[in-house]
């Protein structure tokens, strides 16, 4: 079985995600051969011949909304190409992305990420396409774009091979259900301020251990929530 993941991006403004997607984390997973990304613009998908691809609301108010066929024109294509695992809408009233989200999805072979923009899309495109509803925090972006590139990065950091040291990305922040302890790097002593005594010990089972404690310790501080028996992972 051929493991790379195919991720295919659905968006009105690709041109916002070309670069990032050439570099950084995602252009070296890329060039190992553990992804492909593929950019698609829905104005290629326009049937109008001034490629647009939105229209006013109908029942009225502000915005513009995004149009079913140029959306259905592009899966369509793409789904009769190959199945895909998942069709993900970025959106700010989808389900809150995770960490363990991101996990799963490393894990799939194709994914199809479909980003809106404007003031959304039409609700055919979510009830018949879309398989899986993701907001990237409580907030509101211009488009799902750049949304789009993060699950995009938070999947791709986790296919083996693209971090050089995986331990680095196993240690990272929600991955034992904890925030990341503190960092220290050389020199030793900088401005008078210090590295704490124990990273420099050489003493691992107390390394360990301090950062166990200060792991949790900013956990019960920042993020009570992820401690409780009620948090959702
Ligand atoms: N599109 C606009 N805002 C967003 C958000 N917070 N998450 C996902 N998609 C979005």
């Amino acid at each position: 079985m051929n493991n790379t993941l195919r991720i295919d991006i659905v968006c009105a403004v690709p041109q916002a995600l070309a670069s990032f997607m050439q570099t950084s984390i995602v252009g070296r997973g890329q060039e190992k051969g553990l992804v492909e990304v593929v950019l698609h613009n829905l104005h290629d998908y326009a049937t109008d011949k001034f490629k647009h691809i939105d229209d006013t609301p109908y029942g009225g108010g502000a915005g513009m909304i995004l149009q079913a066929e140029p959306i259905f024109a592009c899966i369509d294509k793409l789904q009769s190409e190959r199945s895909y695992d998942d069709v993900i809408f970025l959106t700010p009233d989808g389900v809150r992305l995770t960490q363990n989200v991101c996990a799963e999805l490393s894990l799939t072979q194709n994914l199809i990420l479909l980003a809106g923009h404007y003031k959304g899309i039409d609700q055919r495109v979510r009830d018949v396409l879309v398989t899986r509803e993701v907001s990237i925090g409580d907030y509101v972006l211009t488009g799902g774009e750049l949304p789009a590139a993060v699950l995009t990065d938070a999947i791709v950091r986790l296919l083996p091979g693209v971090v050089g040291d995986a331990e680095s990305v196993l240690d990272d922040s929600f991955m034992h259900g904890l925030l990341d302890s503190p960092h220290y790097t050389k020199p030793a002593e900088f401005r008078g301020l210090k590295v704490p005594e124990v990273l420099t010990s050489g003493n691992h089972a107390a390394i360990r251990s301090w950062r166990e404690d200060m792991a949790r310790t900013k956990t019960m501080e920042r993020r009570p929530d992820m401690l409780s028996d009620t948090h959702e992972e």
